[in-house]
């Protein structure tokens, strides 16, 4: 069976921050993209595929912001599947020291299984699984 979540997490530091104090959101995105790519990495074992690139990120929904010192916990979910296609949900819980985790982010992305061609390009290829 196809494992569908993944979870990742990062700890954010001072290189992490934007000019108004919190987490640079191109930093978070990066994140997502990863934690995105974890789950694939898993849905796609035992297939033919050779790996899994970003075809989009759809969304991205900044909720909360996060702070310095705050540990970013990601949970990827594969939501559908079509031929070479992942559908993939990220959510970005930030935890402070001194506080519950909460919903800081969530976002979607298409994943698109590849394989590396004859002529040494990643091309498309079918995952040949479902969930
Ligand atoms: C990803 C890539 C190999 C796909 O090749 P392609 O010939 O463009 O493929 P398609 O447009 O047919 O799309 C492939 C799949 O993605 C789906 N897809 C494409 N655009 C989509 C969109 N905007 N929203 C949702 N799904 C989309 C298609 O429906 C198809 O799904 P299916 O095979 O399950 O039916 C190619 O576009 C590519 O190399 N892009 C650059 C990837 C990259 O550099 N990413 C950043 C670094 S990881």
């Amino acid at each position: 069976m196809a494992q569908l979540l993944a979870k990742y997490s990062q700890f954010v530091m001072p290189d992490h921050i934007n000019v108004v104090g919190t987490l640079f959101g191109g930093q978070m995105i990066a994140w997502i993209d990863l934690a995105a790519a974890k789950v694939a990495h898993r849905f796609l074992k035992g297939s033919e595929a050779d790996g899994a690139v970003t075809r989009t990120i759809e969304q991205v929904d900044f909720k909360e912001p996060v702070y310095l010192g705050d540990w970013v916990n990601f949970t990827a979910k594969i939501v559908s599947s079509g031929t070479t296609s992942m559908h993939i949900e990220v959510k970005a819980f930030a935890e402070g020291s001194k506080s519950e985790p909460r919903l800081a982010c969530i976002a979607s992305l298409v994943m698109v299984s590849v394989k590396k061609s004859n002529s040494g390009i990643y091309i498309k290829h079918p995952h040949g699984k479902s969930i």
